[in-house]
């Protein structure tokens, strides 16, 4: 059934689409304050384009869809897209469609998009301190993006997970309350390993917070005892106190889970990458554009697959780092 299979066998299922590359925060490890070089309105995919690539997708075998930023939220057409791929089909059924937000006014969103066929959020949020957010983010919305996580937990968009970069002498005292935040939300909170791809360049290995001393924190305060069934999941998941709730740590530096990645992306201008860490990228916007075939498009999407390499490579000696920001790959 898949066409995307890549040199090393790995399936690819799920599609991570970023909708924009702007965002109402500015937090340091993805965005600089300024001099951010935003992708032209004209180069940003319509709802109807996106559709389309959405659907070569589906009949190559991708089953999930999950939209990113930027801020998903700021798109203009987000709950027409969200919409429109909902009522694709993929290999086992209707497309199943998430998104990552920062949850500023997602209150106002969530009718909307539950209406539209959504299925679940990741809402990040590194800090439960206001002066501490402000560092981190150059913005002082802590209050929304509470707002937002206490909308979602009222919201049928579940399994809610929340998430947060876990930087050295910034947030890391912080992933005990983090767990209990997140508990009281009915949600899984989720720690991830801060990975160089701001759009400054400015990452440091030794601000990142490894795996280890995450779970090291976390096991002073919770028992934890590891889920098994992880699959392609960048997270590895852990029952709290004997379950039900569970946390994960997504350690994509110091335990890297590209040999499982099922993973393809595609930025707000068109581009696919298969890859966070990819340095090439394909095409798809001037293909569309220029009338191509579903046939065309397909091939593309094969091409990204076929060229995709082990690993990300973080620890290679001549790895590079992407010229784009999070904000412009989408996470
Ligand atoms: N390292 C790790 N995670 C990052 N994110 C953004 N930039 C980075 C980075 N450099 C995360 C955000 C959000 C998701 C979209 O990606 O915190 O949870
Ligand atoms: Fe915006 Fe997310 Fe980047 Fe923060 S990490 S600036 S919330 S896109």
């Amino acid at each position: 059934m898949s066409g995307l299979v890549d040199s090393f066998g790995r399936v690819h299922r799920d599609l991570r689409i970023s909708l924009t590359d702007k965002c109402s925060l500015r937090c340091t490890y993805c965005m600089p304050e300024e001099g951010v070089p935003w992708i032209p309105k004209q180069s940003v995919l319509t709802a109807e384009e996106i559709e389309r690539v959405v659907r070569v997708a589906a009949a190559e075998g991708i089953e999930s869809v999950r939209l990113t930023g930027g801020e998903p939220l700021i798109s203009p057409n987000l709950i027409e897209i969200v919409r429109r791929i909902t009522s694709i089909r993929g290999p086992s059924g209707p497309l199943e469609v998430s998104m990552t937000t920062n949850g500023i006014r997602l209150p106002e969103f969530i009718p909307g998009l539950e209406e539209a066929g959504l299925s679940r959020l990741n809402v990040s949020i590194d800090t439960l301190d206001p002066d501490r957010f402000f560092e981190l983010t150059r913005r002082d919305r802590l209050i929304d993006v509470l707002a937002g996580i206490e909308a979602a937990r009222r919201s049928t968009l579940k399994p809610l997970k929340l998430n947060a970069v876990v930087i050295r002498g910034v947030n890391d005292d912080e992933v005990v309350d983090l767990v209990e935040f997140a508990l009281e939300h009915e949600a899984e909170m989720r720690f991830i390993e801060h990975m160089p791809l701001d759009a400054g360049h400015t990452w440091v290995r030794g601000e990142m917070v490894p795996r280890d001393e995450i779970l090291a924190a976390l096991r002073k305060r919770f028992d934890l005892e590891p889920v098994p069934g992880r699959g392609g999941a960048p997270a590895e998941s852990f029952a709290i106190d004997g379950g039900p709730a569970r946390v994960g740590v997504i350690a994509s530096v110091t335990a890297p889970f590209c040999a499982n990645c099922d993973r393809l992306r595609l930025t707000a201008d068109g581009q696919l990458r298969n890859c966070l860490f990819a340095r090439d990228e394909l095409d798809i916007r001037s293909a569309l554009r220029d009338g191509a075939s579903d046939q065309a498009i397909r091939d593309i999407l094969r091409a990204g697959v076929a060229g995709k390499r082990a690993g990300h490579g973080i620890d290679s000696p001549d790895f590079v780092q992407p010229d784009r920001g999070m904000n412009a790959i989408g996470g």
